[in-house]
């Protein structure tokens, strides 16, 4: 690493940690973590694939129980272009073999990763996990719970545009109820000072969203792009059981699938964002995906400098204490 870098990197630092030794919920983090990560991700999005010896000698698991295209491999080359060395352990054999999550992470810690990083299909089980390891863990997507660098990457995406977020209006658009995405980044674009607003059949919205999100709540498509500065388009989560609670996805599509001529509702600069998989012509036109106004592969882009960003932190952050079970 040439001196320069390390260095702006260190200066934007500034010996600051994260306020958590984990990051399992985007609520772990305050507004000043949430800063700093965007502050370094700015700085290591301009470094692009450059390698760097910030975490040179540190382990990195990666525990992908579920499928993964975007987050597992931006995880990993993050790790790798930080100077870790990364090791997949999501290979199913312990599940086989009936090995409890826990106990395969204590494994996993036994050899003294400095973090893990978790996707699981349960709800819940990073933070469970968090609890009896000394490697920070990160959640990289849990059930229908929460998928937390996926909402620092929609922030950062967002603030590059508009700097400041506050009183700008996020719409959520289609499953709601089965998504970790809008759970994580609602959270965050509410802390960030944005106003929410959901539009999804009755189906896909979760009880309480209101109370828990301050959210406003409609099903007419058309009236909830209006004053919209961002439209947040979440996929039908066919692998969560989501079918089950729509007629079919023609259908669905007609009601709620964003078009071009619904997206020009929305406000004159107003983006669009996606976190992938995208459903071509089921959430989003085909003809929407390459539009002036599309993040949708510059949230990618983001990505693997927002999980440089929260590794470097984690990876260098407080040391934490647990209890072996
Ligand atoms: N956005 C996201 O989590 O994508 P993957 O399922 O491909 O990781």
């Amino acid at each position: 690493m040439t001196t320069s870098v390390s260095e702006r990197l260190l200066t934007i630092r500034d010996n600051r940690t994260l306020s958590t030794p984990d990051l399992v919920s985007i609520d772990d983090l305050s507004l000043a973590d949430c800063e700093l990560i965007f502050a370094l991700a700015r700085e290591f999005h301009k470094l692009k694939t450059k390698k760097l010896d910030l975490l040179k000698g540190k382990a990195i698991a990666l525990g992908f129980f579920e499928s993964s295209t975007r987050t597992q491999s931006s995880f990993d080359w993050a790790a790798k272009q930080l100077g870790a060395d990364t090791v997949g352990v999501g290979s199913g054999t312990s599940e086989k073999k009936h090995e409890s999550f826990f106990d395969v992470a204590q494994v996993i810690d036994s050899m003294n990763a400095a973090a893990v990083v978790i996707r699981t299909q349960y709800s819940g089980l990073p933070a469970q996990i968090a609890k009896y390891t000394n490697a920070a863990i990160v959640n990289a997507g849990d059930g229908w719970h929460e998928h937390p660098t996926q909402a620092l990457i929609d922030g950062l995406t967002a603030s590059d545009d508009f700097g400041s977020l506050k009183g700008k209006r996020i719409t959520y658009v289609g499953d709601v109820l089965h998504s970790r995405v809008f759970g994580s980044s609602a959270r965050l674009f509410a802390k960030l000072g944005a106003k929410i607003r959901i539009a999804a059949p009755l189906t896909f919205i979760p009880e309480d969203v209101e109370t828990v999100f301050g959210a406003e709540v409609t099903h007419d498509i058309e009236a909830a792009l209006s004053g919209t500065d961002i439209v947040y388009v979440l996929r039908v989560q066919n692998d969560r059981g989501a079918t089950g609670d729509i007629s079919t996805l023609r259908e669905y599509s007609k009601a709620y699938g964003i078009s071009e001529q619904r997206f020009r509702l929305a406000n004159k600069n107003a983006l669009l964002m996606h976190a992938g998989p995208v459903q071509r012509d089921t959430d989003i036109h085909h003809a929407l995906m390459t539009i002036p106004e599309s993040r949708i592969l510059q949230m990618v882009e983001n990505g693997l400098a927002i999980r440089k960003a929260v590794l470097w932190l984690l990876c260098t952050g407080a040391t934490k204490s647990f209890t072996r079970i």
